[in-house]
């Protein structure tokens, strides 16, 4: 997608042959646009935590390229078993890192120690295409439940709802969420998106917001607490999020918040949709609100907030009563009851197991 008109991906290997690979530091996003250079499997981790980069799909591709900058430091499978590790505990709910790892491995551990690294960097960049391929292809069949409304609505203006950002900043191109609503506003169809603040980090006011304006997408921020409201008064059609890991069940774990929303769509009769790739589908889990880790932040995140300054500077601001303790809980799991559907590369599915079996029978338990 463009920023200033420049398309630019989230992440690609340095030009210069060096061997070292380069971000757009999500942290400093919608302000600056600033470009950070990743040389140690430490940077790479450290992007990972700090979220430099975020949202599931992209800190999957974040952790292989890692694992390329590790195999620069360290070939053998002890260094490999090290970055193996650090990478996977740097965030704990978005299976994706942990997808993405085992995947680099497989690759890497079949070649001799002098060969891993050119490998590595092959099944790193085939990830990185392959994301935008699935992006695209989620676009594509989401961007059909979009047309179905604009239909149904005999052209008047669609109203989406989205929390977080599961847009291309999200991943390394393109989108979940967000990829059917660039693809049917691309089609001329006349949409409007809500976007949630998404408090503590604001994923939805600095970066969702940031990437629909520079799409030239009609979008609202609104307070997390908002939704309800506007669904009460039919000013949102359909609901669209991402997630970080979805059960084989249907139930989808997402930002903090995404439940909250899916309890008020079904209230309100709304369709609620999410939207995600296969990299993103827990075949091992049967149970999203027992089984998938809830990562939790520093509450540092929830007491302080960091924006644009009246001259010009970044700041952060304590808005907490200065002493009171703070619970950051990151993600929580919204039911499968609650969720009209689940769009992937594949096309919708119910969310359920048989929904979901229905679109990737090769994960059907063999008898
Ligand atoms: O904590 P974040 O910003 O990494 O959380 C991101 C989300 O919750 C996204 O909605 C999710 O990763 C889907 S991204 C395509």
């Amino acid at each position: 997608m463009n920023i200033h008109g420049r398309p630019m991906r989230t992440i690609w290997p340095a030009a210069d042959g060096s061997g070292e690979v380069e971000i757009i530091d999500q942290t400093r996003l919608p302000y600056e646009i600033a470009v950070v250079r990743l040389r140690t499997l430490d940077d790479a981790v450290r992007a990972i935590v700090d979220m430099q980069v975020r949202g599931a799909p992209l800190i999957g591709v974040a952790a292989a390229y890692g694992l390329c900058l590790a195999l620069r430091e360290d070939a053998s499978d002890a260094g490999l078993e090290i970055a193996r590790s650090r990478l996977i505990a740097a965030r704990p709910t978005a299976v994706n890192l942990a997808w993405a790892v085992q995947e680099m491995l497989a690759v890497v551990l079949s070649h001799p120690l002098g060969e891993r690294l050119e490998a590595a960097w092959v099944r790193a960049a085939e990830m990185a295409d392959e994301d935008v391929a699935t992006c695209q292809a989620i676009g594509r069949h989401g961007a059909a439940l979009i047309a179905d409304r604009a239909e149904r609505r005999r052209g008047a203006r669609v109203n989406i709802l989205t929390h977080c950002n599961a847009g291309w900043l999200a991943t390394v191109d393109w989108g979940t969420a967000l990829a059917p609503i660039y693809t049917a506003h691309r089609a001329g169809i006349d949409l409007h998106v809500w976007v949630d603040e998404t408090r503590p980090r604001n994923q939805g006011a600095s970066l969702t917001a940031f990437e629909l304006g520079q799409e030239g997408v009609p979008h609202t921020i609104i307070a997390d607490n908002v939704g309800g409201h506007l669904m009460q008064h039919g000013q949102v059609d359909l609901c669209i999020v991402g997630s970080d890991r979805t059960t084989r069940t249907g139930d989808v774990c997402n930002k903090i918040g995404t439940y909250l929303k899916a309890l008020a769509a079904k209230d309100n009769g709304v369709p609620f949709y999410a939207a995600l790739p296969a990299s993103t589908l827990d075949w091992t889990l049967t149970d999203g609100v027992a089984q998938i880790p809830i990562e939790q932040r520093d509450a540092r995140e929830v007491t302080h907030m960091t924006g644009r300054g009246v001259s010009g500077e970044l700041m952060t601001v304590e808005i907490g009563a200065p002493g009171s303790p703070a619970a950051n809980y990151a993600f929580d799991v919204t039911p499968a009851r609650l969720i009209t559907g689940i769009v992937t590369e594949r096309g919708m599915a119910r969310a359920s197991e048989a929904g979901l079996l229905g679109l990737y029978p090769e994960r059907a338990p063999l008898d």
